[in-house]
């Protein structure tokens, strides 16, 4: 039986399980930096911190980073794999992913996603429920695109940005790092790095330190 260590004990953890038991894993074990005083994430068991999973990882045929959060999922991305970690990829049956996509370690691809041709996607990447990734397109690491968002073709995603529910993003458009599209937003133009972007058509509503 295939075991599976998850790193992150929230409700995208519960999401993610349950796509990793759908596409072959037999067993989920969950880690999170609230044990021991959370011990279970709905019906899966709680067992140990980063620590532990640092130090018992190769007791798994494979470990994987499931908090939503883009830059606490991308710091324990790399933490495990500095230290050799079989960094797994999940894609629930019912997504569809071109035999010529290519994806990062540590990504998953949600239920009904649909990932096109030629679309190269970083590590650490989330492509949620209903989600598509057109034709051509670029993510980088640590990238989540959340559910019912739309990628057009040829749309860049930079280091860590947040593409909210329900978004589209027009053909051709880079979108930076660290930005964050807002439910909704209908991006049309490029975002610079470190910006939130809301509405139709998506315009800056605050820029963040990087
Ligand atoms: C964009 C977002 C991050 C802003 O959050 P925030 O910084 O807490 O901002 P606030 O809720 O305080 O809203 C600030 C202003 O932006 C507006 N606003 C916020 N989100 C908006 C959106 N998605 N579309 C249009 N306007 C929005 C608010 O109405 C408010 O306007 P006001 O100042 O005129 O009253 C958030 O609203 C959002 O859309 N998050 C995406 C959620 C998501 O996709 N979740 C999926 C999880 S898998």
């Amino acid at each position: 039986m295939k075991r599976l260590a998850l790193l992150g004990a929230s409700g995208h953890g519960k999401v993610v399980a349950e796509a990793a038991l759908a596409s072959g894993w037999g067993a989920i074990e969950f880690f999170d930096d609230s044990w021991p005083r959370l011990l279970n994430n709905g019906r899966w068991k709680v067992i140990g911190d980063t620590a532990s999973l640092l130090s018992h990882f190769d007791k798994y045929d494979g470990v994987l980073v499931s908090i939503g959060n883009c830059f606490s999922r991308w710091e324990k991305h790399q933490a495990l794999e500095a230290v050799g970690a079989t960094l797994a990829i999940v894609i629930h049956p019912s997504a569809t992913v071109s035999q010529y996509a290519e994806l990062g370690s540590g990504t998953v691809v949600m239920a009904g996603a649909v990932i096109q041709v030629d679309a190269i996607l970083g590590r650490a990447v989330i492509v949620n429920t209903g989600a598509t990734v057109d034709h051509d397109c670029r993510l980088d690491d640590a990238v989540h695109i959340c559910p019912g968002a739309h990628l057009s073709g040829h749309v860049n995603v930079g280091l860590g940005s947040w593409v909210g529910v329900g978004a589209a993003v027009k053909q051709g458009v880079s979108i930076g790092e660290r930005v964050v599209v807002g439910a909704g937003a209908v991006v049309i133009h490029a975002v610079p790095n470190a910006q939130t972007v809301v509405g139709n058509p998506a315009r800056v509503a605050q820029t963040r330190a990087m």
